[in-house]
């Protein structure tokens, strides 16, 4: 009798778990299961549980893995300060007593708004004070300073260290406000990348079929670069099929830019698409973030065409008018009476050289060096999260190419800055500069 109770007891707790783990799953009316609003940074998963759910009755290590699987290459490619490695070397086991850091989780818990900071972070802000307690004696200059000051400023950032690294510090110390030369990278060409291309001789002739070919769609795709390297219209509306398809899908466009589509995919704009996620969402709309946009936005969904249009797929428009179509916050206005939008009207005039001036694109979506189909290009990073946070990330990439690194450390320090995009000089200065250099010169002398 005893053993039929507990046959029962047991394969009701199964089932039970087993449809609870499905429903977990499959992402349909989870939000009965759903035990407080995620962070800012994973609330458009909100319909996508098992996107870090991966296995219904897993808990930590499956969390685990589900976070290294999304963020691994990044913190990787930052040269993370605190990697799972450091801890699992025996000398510094003492250090786990207090805050076991080989798991994402003992710092960035999900569902808890009521102790979540920016960045996902719940622990308080001085927490640095669990393996660090004797900073002020292994360095002087450190004395008097207040644990929850480690991190904010443009001090040190828990992971990502690539612009405050000491010696990076004392090599970039004496450099003046403006480079000599203040450009970035010119885009890549089309033969750049794709080596052995040759422009066609022959003007490009539509491929629709007749009652397709509207005025608009023929001459906004006959000024375009896909007219000129040889994409047609079949190669988009009749790609996945013989038929017509009206609204060619966004892996249309991923097959021959996968590069692009991976950063588009990785960011808050297409992150609801990603292939990877467990369940199709809809694309992200303006109304349902908590940031300001325009009202006229309201209803767009983020594709390609988003910022592209469908034929024209321009870069100039869309590295500004594009963004500030949807995008109306305080600081994304500002950009409109910036110095650094004088200079990229300038460039458009042709009275500056190309890559003197600084669009919304310029610093959010940066041309970077990178890895596809193993070979290294130069693309456009779509993902425009990247080096938002901490916005020190945006230091090597963006900035340097222009300005000095102690400037451009402090104006990123600087929250009015931020605020009204970069009118003006900062109001304040990151010691650590100073910092570095003063060490570097007493161990000279010693
Ligand atoms: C971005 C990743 C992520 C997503 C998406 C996510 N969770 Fe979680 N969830 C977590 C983490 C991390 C924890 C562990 C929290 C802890 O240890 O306190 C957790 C814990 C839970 C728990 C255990 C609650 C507790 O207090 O121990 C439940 C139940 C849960 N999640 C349900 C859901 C449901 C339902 C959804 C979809 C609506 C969802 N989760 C989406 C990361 C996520
Ligand atoms: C399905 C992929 C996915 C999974 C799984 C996932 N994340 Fe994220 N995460 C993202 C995306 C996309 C963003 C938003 C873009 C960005 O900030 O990089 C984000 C944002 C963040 C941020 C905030 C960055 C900011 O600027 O606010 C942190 C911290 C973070 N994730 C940590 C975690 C941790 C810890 C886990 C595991 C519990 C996890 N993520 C699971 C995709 C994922
Ligand atoms: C001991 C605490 C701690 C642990 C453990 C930890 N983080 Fe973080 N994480 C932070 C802090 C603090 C920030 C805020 C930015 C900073 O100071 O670098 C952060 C920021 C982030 C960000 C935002 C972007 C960036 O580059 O800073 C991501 C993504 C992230 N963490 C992912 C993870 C993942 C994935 C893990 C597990 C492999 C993890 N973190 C483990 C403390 C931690
Ligand atoms: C769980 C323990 C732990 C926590 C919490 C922690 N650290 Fe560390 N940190 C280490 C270890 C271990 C090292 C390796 C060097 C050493 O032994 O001091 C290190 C090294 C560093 C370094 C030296 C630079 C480098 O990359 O080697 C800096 C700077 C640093 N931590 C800053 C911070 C800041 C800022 C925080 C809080 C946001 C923090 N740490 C939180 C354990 C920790
Ligand atoms: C780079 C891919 C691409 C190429 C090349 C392309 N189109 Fe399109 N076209 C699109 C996309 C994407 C849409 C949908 C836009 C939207 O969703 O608003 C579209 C929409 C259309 C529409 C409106 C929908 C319909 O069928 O009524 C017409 C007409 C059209 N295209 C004609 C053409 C013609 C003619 C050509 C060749 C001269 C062409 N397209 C080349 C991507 C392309
Ligand atoms: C059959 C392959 C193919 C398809 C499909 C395709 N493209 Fe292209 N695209 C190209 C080539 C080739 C170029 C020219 C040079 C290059 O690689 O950037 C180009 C250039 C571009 C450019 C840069 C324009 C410029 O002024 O230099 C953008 C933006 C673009 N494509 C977006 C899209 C979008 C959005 C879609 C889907 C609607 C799409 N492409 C579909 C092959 C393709
Ligand atoms: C948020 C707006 C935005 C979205 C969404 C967007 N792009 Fe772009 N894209 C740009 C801007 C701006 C540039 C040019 C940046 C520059 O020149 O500095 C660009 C450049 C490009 C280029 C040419 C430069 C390069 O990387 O070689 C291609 C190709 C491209 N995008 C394809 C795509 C595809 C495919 C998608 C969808 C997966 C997409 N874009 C989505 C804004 C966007
Ligand atoms: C169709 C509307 C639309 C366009 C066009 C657009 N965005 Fe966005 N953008 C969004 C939405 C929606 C989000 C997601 C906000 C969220 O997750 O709460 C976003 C997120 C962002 C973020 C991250 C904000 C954060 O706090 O994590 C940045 C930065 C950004 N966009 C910059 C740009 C830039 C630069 C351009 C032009 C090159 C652009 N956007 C074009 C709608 C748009
Ligand atoms: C000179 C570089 C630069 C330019 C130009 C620039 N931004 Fe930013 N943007 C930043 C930095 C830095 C941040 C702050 C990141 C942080 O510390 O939170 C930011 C933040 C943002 C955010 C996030 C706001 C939030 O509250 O989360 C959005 C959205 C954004 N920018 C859009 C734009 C748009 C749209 C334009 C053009 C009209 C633009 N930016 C021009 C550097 C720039
Ligand atoms: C393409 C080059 C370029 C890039 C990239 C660039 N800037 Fe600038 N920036 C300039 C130039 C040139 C000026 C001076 C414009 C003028 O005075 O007319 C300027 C002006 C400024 C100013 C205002 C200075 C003043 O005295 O009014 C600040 C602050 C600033 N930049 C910060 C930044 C930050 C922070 C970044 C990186 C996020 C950045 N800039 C990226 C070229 C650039």
């Amino acid at each position: 009798m005893k053993r039929a109770i507990w046959a029962l007891w047991l394969s009701t707790l199964l089932a039970l778990a087993g449809w609870y783990g499905y429903r977990l799953y499959a992402g349909d009316e989870l939000q009965a299961f759903n035990p407080g609003p995620l962070s800012a940074g994973h609330h458009q998963l909100e319909q996508a549980c098992g996107a870090c759910h991966l296995n219904p009755l897993g808990g930590g290590e499956v969390l685990q893995k589900a976070c290294v699987s999304c963020h691994g290459e990044e913190l990787k490619a930052a040269h993370d300060a605190h990697p799972q490695s450091k801890f699992s070397d025996p000398r510094n086991a003492d250090r786990l007593a207090h805050l076991d850091a080989r798991y994402c989780l003992a710092c960035h818990v999900e569902h808890a708004p009521e102790r979540t900071r920016e960045m996902a972070v719940t622990q308080p802000d001085d927490f640095c004070v669990h393996c660090h307690a004797r900073i002020a004696e292994e360095r002087p200059s450190h004395q008097g300073m207040a644990f929850a000051t480690c991190a904010s400023a443009g001090c040190h950032n828990y992971h990502d260290n690539r612009a405050l690294y000491e010696d990076f510090l004392v090599r970039s110390a004496d450099q003046p406000v403006f480079q000599a030369i203040a450009r970035i990278a010119a885009p890549a060409s089309l033969a750049d990348k794709h080596p052995g291309w040759q422009k066609p001789a022959a003007a490009p002739q539509a491929d629709a079929p007749l009652e397709r070919q509207t005025d608009a769609a023929v001459a906004d795709w006959l000024a375009s670069a896909h007219a000129e390297a040889g994409v047609n219209c079949s190669d988009c509306h009749q790609a996945q099929s013989a038929g017509w398809e009206a609204r060619p899908a966004l892996q249309v466009c991923q097959g021959c830019h996968a590069g692009e589509a991976q950063g588009f995919f990785a960011g808050k704009h297409g992150m609801r698409l990603n292939p990877a996620l467990p369940v199709k969402l809809t694309p992200m709309r303006p109304q349902w973030s908590q940031l300001p946009f325009t009202a006229e936005s309201a209803g767009h969904e983020l594709g390609c065409s988003s910022c592209h249009g469908a034929h024209r797929v321009e870069q100039r428009e869309a590295a500004v008018q594009a963004c500030l179509g949807c995008h109306a916050d305080e600081h994304s206005l500002a950009y409109q009476d910036s110095p650094h939008q004088q200079l990229w009207l300038a460039e458009q005039r042709g009275e500056l050289p190309p890559g003197s001036g600084v669009s919304c694109a310029s610093c959010h979506l940066p041309r970077e060096t990178a890895e596809v189909h193993g070979q290294s290009r130069r693309l456009v990073q779509h993902n425009q999260n990247a080096n938002l946070r901490p916005n020190e990330k945006m230091l090597r990439g963006v900035c340097l190419d222009c300005h000095g690194l102690p400037f451009a450390l402090d104006a990123l320090a600087d929250p009015r800055l931020l605020q009204n995009n970069f009118q003006g000089t900062p109001a304040q200065h990151v010691p650590s500069v100073d910092m570095a250099l003063e060490r570097a010169s007493s161990e000279l002398h010693r």
